[in-house]
């Protein structure tokens, strides 16, 4: 077998590998000079339709609408794009070895790909139940949500258990965007988790218990402080039953689990500088090793704001650190320089008619403000975050494009506040004057 050489390989196929071959382009690529090397079968698309449009039972989201970059409003990149611009893009090709001092990388089929520059953008991977032996936990209909393939699976479950029962594993970003889908689906829903509230990784008690409330509103069923234990699975090898540690039993046709998810260092491991469980990069994304890069949420990069190394698993850091590396190595070829990433956490959620924007960082004193009752007309309200007398964070549930804007800007800005209580009182309206 031949071996292919290229100038620039990306490894990986997902979110950042799309904006970064746009970014690639944009700065200018001869033919031939780029590869992406994807396990998946289909061309970058935003991965976040996985979990929301992909399972509405009306007009799904289907490929080809979805593929980068139409989450950010932009071109859709469809695989002819790719062609069109003389960009490899070899599918369904897991690389299975690398070798970052010998520039090598090995697929599943032997094939080797040399390159110049490499870019990791390898994500995330789920964590299984059965990671922590969870007794029963590979019978069949219990899934998980990653790739495509992972929705398409769910997809058929959904048809074949029509309006049966599912429980949900998991009070996270998949908890809770899978629950209110199968619950659009007419499933009986139940969500399971251990923590006292959900989403405990950002929301307050008092920005939980909104959503908490509007779940039960909708007909789902939450139980929190207790975690699966093992699932009953009948002779045709499917999950029947799922076992609570503090002894209840809930009946299930599907479970979806979700609980967490462990970023893909492993082909790296002894090659690369990590920490903080990612690879750690300097504000070019640029790894310990020379020439190699790493995007998306595999890379642990100093966050210049908060002046400390993260790692942040969300699509917008995975568009703007593909492009940030893409001008990066551009820069470094031309003898230019580039301005340092410069980022502010941007993360968002959507289910049933509700839509959250958070921005900066949810450290310090928390401010609720607005109506938080599931009961409220509205659903707005927020919440600020207050450390050593500056804000530094903001949320805001059902904001207008131009609200969202506002609390985007507060923290980036970081305004003083003498007191709580004026924030309180000014709520959505303290930003807008920011
Ligand atoms: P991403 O996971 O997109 O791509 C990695 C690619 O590498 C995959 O194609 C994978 O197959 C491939 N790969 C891995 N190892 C390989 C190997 N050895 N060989 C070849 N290919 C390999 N964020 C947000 O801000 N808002 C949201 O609403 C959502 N919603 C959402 C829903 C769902 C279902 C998921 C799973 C995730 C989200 N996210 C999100 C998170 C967001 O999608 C995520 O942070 C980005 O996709 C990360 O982009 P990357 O390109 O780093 O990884
Ligand atoms: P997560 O970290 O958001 O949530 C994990 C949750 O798992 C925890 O909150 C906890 O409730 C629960 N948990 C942990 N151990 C458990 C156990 N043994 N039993 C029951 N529950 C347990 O992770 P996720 O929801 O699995 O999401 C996976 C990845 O996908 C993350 O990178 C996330 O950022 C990304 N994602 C993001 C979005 C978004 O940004 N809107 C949407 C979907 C997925």
């Amino acid at each position: 077998m031949a071996d292919k050489t290229f100038k620039y390989v990306i490894v990986g196929g997902g979110v950042a590998a799309g904006y970064a071959a746009r970014e690639f382009v944009k700065q200018g690529l001869n033919a031939g000079e780029l590869a992406i090397i994807s396990k998946e079968a289909v061309a970058p698309y935003e991965r976040p339709a996985l979990s929301k449009a992909y399972l509405f039972p009306e007009s799904p989201a289907r490929l080809p609408g979805f593929h980068v970059c139409v989450g950010s409003g932009g071109e859709r990149l469809l695989p002819e794009w790719y062609k069109e611009k003389g960009i490899e893009l070899i599918l369904s090709t897991e690389i299975i070895e690398a070798n970052l001092s010998a520039k090598t990388l090995r697929s599943a089929s032997g094939k080797i790909f040399k390159y110049q520059s490499l870019i990791i953008a390898t994500g995330s991977t789920v964590i299984k139940l059965s990671d922590f032996g969870v007794q029963g936990a590979d019978a069949k209909n219990i899934f998980y949500l990653r790739e495509i393939d992972d929705a398409d699976q769910l997809v058929e479950a959904i048809k074949t258990k029509k309006n049966g029962k599912v429980v949900v594993v998991g009070g996270g970003y998949i908890g809770l965007e899978l629950g209110a889908a199968l619950r659009i689906n007419n499933f009986e829903v139940s969500m399971v988790y251990p923590e006292p509230w959900c989403m405990p990784r950002l929301f307050t008690p008092e920005i939980a218990a909104f959503y908490e409330g509007y779940y039960a509103k909708k007909g789902i069923t939450i139980i929190k402080g207790t975690v699966a234990v093992g699932f009953t699975v009948d002779a045709k090898g499917e999950v029947k039953e799922v076992k609570l540690k503090d002894g209840r039993v809930l009946e299930a046709d599907i479970v979806v689990v979700g609980v967490g998810a462990r970023p893909l260092t492993t082909l790296f491991k002894g090659q690369v500088i990590e920490e903080k469980g990612g690879i750690k990069t300097d504000g070019f994304f640029k790894t310990s090793v020379p020439d190699v890069y790493a995007v998306g949420d595999v890379a642990t990069f100093p966050l210049k704001l908060y002046n400390e190394l993260r790692r942040v698993e969300h699509v917008d850091h995975s568009r703007k650190s593909a492009e940030q590396a893409v001008k990066a190595i551009k820069a470094s070829e031309e003898g230019k320089a580039i301005e340092e990433y410069d980022y502010l956490p941007y993360f968002y959620s959507r289910s049933f008619d509700l839509s959250w924007q958070f921005y900066g960082d949810n450290v310090g004193d928390a401010v609720l403000f607005g109506d938080n009752s599931p009961e409220s007309a509205s659903h707005k309200f927020g919440s600020y975050w207050i450390k050593d007398g500056k804000v530094v964070g903001a949320f805001l549930e059902s904001g207008s494009p131009e609200e969202n804007k506002a609390i985007a800007k507060v923290a980036r800005i970081q305004p003083s506040v003498q007191n709580s209580d004026l924030l309180l009182k000014e709520g959505i309206s303290f930003a807008s004057k920011v």
